[in-house]
């Protein structure tokens, strides 16, 4: 990994960001999965209010942009009404040719680790549960979560950066607008990939 090194994003890596999210997304394979979108979702967050540019990492070799992780601010609505802060990761994304050599790890480890230093308290997310629990992630389940539509499932996880933040309270997630236009604006995503396309 000395090859590899991580530094913020900037403007002129936008389009590499979504065309390498684009291609590592690709290679995705899971039941009921249609097509992909997270491109589109790395798209929107940048204009999201949510969004963390503090924890928009990418990771270069050879002077090559191979990776991203993306961060947005998240809220847990307790069952009380009120509404704990926390994170949400992803997209992150590595070159499909570059898969298993670590790179992914180096992202999540460094901006796990400045998103504790930056005094954020919990991250929760939805992935493959055989790759994040080597970071800490264990069921948001656990902790009394759900999604935003109550359900809850091994895929949905929550990491504590502050020991005891999440509690046992409970809660149902909440996600910044970008997912909820990623996921419900065909329209939004029609327009968007046509220009991605060229087509
Ligand atoms: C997921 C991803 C970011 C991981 O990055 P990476 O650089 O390939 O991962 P690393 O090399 O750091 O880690 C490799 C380890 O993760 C495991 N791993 C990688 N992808 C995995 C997956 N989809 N499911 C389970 N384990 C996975 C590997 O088995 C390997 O385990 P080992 O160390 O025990 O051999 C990358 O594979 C990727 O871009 N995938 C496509 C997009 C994606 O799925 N993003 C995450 C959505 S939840």
């Amino acid at each position: 990994m000395s090859d590899t090194s991580l530094r913020l994003e900037g403007p002129t890596d936008y389009e590499a960001v979504e065309r390498l999210t684009f291609a590592a997304f690709e290679t995705m394979e899971l039941p009921g999965r249609t097509h992909t979108n997270e491109h589109f979702l790395a798209h929107l967050l940048r204009d999201d209010p949510g969004f963390v540019p503090e924890l928009d990492f990418v990771a270069v070799r050879d002077g090559e942009l191979i990776g991203s992780i993306m961060y947005s601010k998240c809220g847990i609505i307790r069952p009380d009404g009120t509404v704990s802060d926390a994170l949400v990761f992803g997209p992150v994304s590595v070159k499909p040719e570059l898969h298993r050599q670590g790179v992914g790890t180096l992202l999540i480890q460094h901006s796990l680790h400045r998103a504790r230093a930056l005094g954020y308290r919990a991250v929760l997310i939805t992935g493959h549960p055989g790759y994040y629990h080597r970071f800490g992630f264990i069921p948001a389940g656990s902790f009394g979560l759900t999604m935003p539509n109550g359900a809850s499932f091994d895929a949905f996880m929550a990491l504590e950066l502050e020991d005891g933040y999440l509690g046992t309270a409970g809660g149902k997630w909440q996600w910044c607008h970008a997912f909820d236009v990623c996921e419900n604006d065909e329209a939004a995503f029609q327009k968007y990939q046509k220009d991605f396309t060229g087509q």
